[in-house]
């Protein structure tokens, strides 16, 4: 009998070859998310976690990649070897993702994988699986402020030959102002778990708070997680996750995912790290205009963003 092959996540990317395109949005329950997440649905929305499993959810280009390798290493006590075992989309995999084969869904990693686990997620809240609150298992959300979110997407999705192409910048604004993007809203994103945190636990966790003072937020992420770590550990977590650190690391700067998928050529997916970098991107006309319909988006809500530190 012939033993099944395993393949390392790059290379069952590299083995997908030419089905990796740039995937249609198809809405599910009114959000576009790729078709081969739709087509698989179900499965996704069934998926029960256990109590001790760990919940990461973002809009995507939040913040989402630096909070992981921050709670990979809280969790194992600032073990730098520990948390080099495996690319971080293996470490903590991401619950709703699914290509076409060999490439291993978020729920294939999950099914092979103990708990407790931390799982990754972009879905808005209504779309989580229900289990994760009927089982009150511990959720951290990141949010970072629309302008910043916005220019990282665009050039995030420029480069990642799986997303609908971006266009041009001046018509992706409206995009993402219409929620046309995969995962939908930002708006709709952000809100939905600002209105949930307090009654479902929620850690709620800022771009721009982590980049004015990471060691302040390291240690909110600590005692969330309940940990208690010495000043040293920390201050090894907060260098080894700095960006410049993230973006030679690479277990973490998504070099393992090669091209046909990400071309970094394009752009690096640790491209910037900065807030503001909207003001070299928005003409004073779009600015403008992105604010006036912002107010309108968000009335009501009283979510504390900045864009500039
Ligand atoms: P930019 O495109 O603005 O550079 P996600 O992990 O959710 O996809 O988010 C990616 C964004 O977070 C990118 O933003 C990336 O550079 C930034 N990022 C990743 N690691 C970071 C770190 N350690 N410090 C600051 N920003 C980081």
């Amino acid at each position: 009998m012939s033993e099944k092959k395993v393949l390392s996540y790059s290379d069952s990317i590299l083995e997908a070859g030419g089905s990796m395109s740039r995937f249609p949005l198809i809405p599910v329950q009114g959000v576009p998310l790729m078709n081969h997440i739709a087509d698989n649905w179900d499965s996704i929305s069934a998926f029960e976690p256990h109590p001790s499993d760990l919940l990461i959810a973002t809009y995507p280009k939040a913040g989402t990649t630096w909070t992981q390798e921050i709670v990979d290493l809280l969790l194992n006590d600032g073990d730098q070897e520990v948390c080099h075992r495996a690319p971080i989309v293996v470490r903590m995999p991401f619950l709703e993702i699914f290509s076409p084969p060999p490439v291993p869904s978020g729920l294939d990693l999950l099914k092979e994988m103990p708990p407790p686990r931390v799982i990754k997620t972009h879905l808005p809240f209504q779309l989580v699986p229900q289990g994760f609150w009927k089982n009150k298992c511990k959720t951290i959300y990141v949010a970072r402020n629309a302008k910043d979110n916005l220019v990282s997407y665009f050039h995030f999705d420029r480069m990642n030959q799986t997303q609908p192409e971006p266009g041009p910048w001046d018509s992706y604004i409206p995009k993402f102002m219409e929620g046309k993007l995969a995962w939908g809203s930002w708006y709709d994103h952000v809100k939905g778990y600002w209105k949930e945190r307090e009654k479902n636990n929620i850690l709620y966790l800022f771009y721009e708070d982590m980049k004015e003072n990471p060691r302040r937020e390291v240690e909110r992420i600590m005692r969330y997680l309940g940990k208690s770590l010495p000043d040293d550990v920390i201050s090894r977590i907060v260098e080894l996750t700095s960006f410049k650190a993230m973006k030679e690391n690479p277990m973490v700067n998504y070099t393992f995912i090669p091209v046909p998928v990400f071309d970094q050529s394009i752009s690096p997916f640790m491209r910037k790290g900065e807030v503001g970098d909207w003001n070299n991107h928005f003409t004073q006309e779009q600015s403008r205009v992105f604010d006036e319909d912002y107010e309108i988006q968000m009335k009501g809500s009283n979510i504390p963003f900045r864009i500039n530190i």
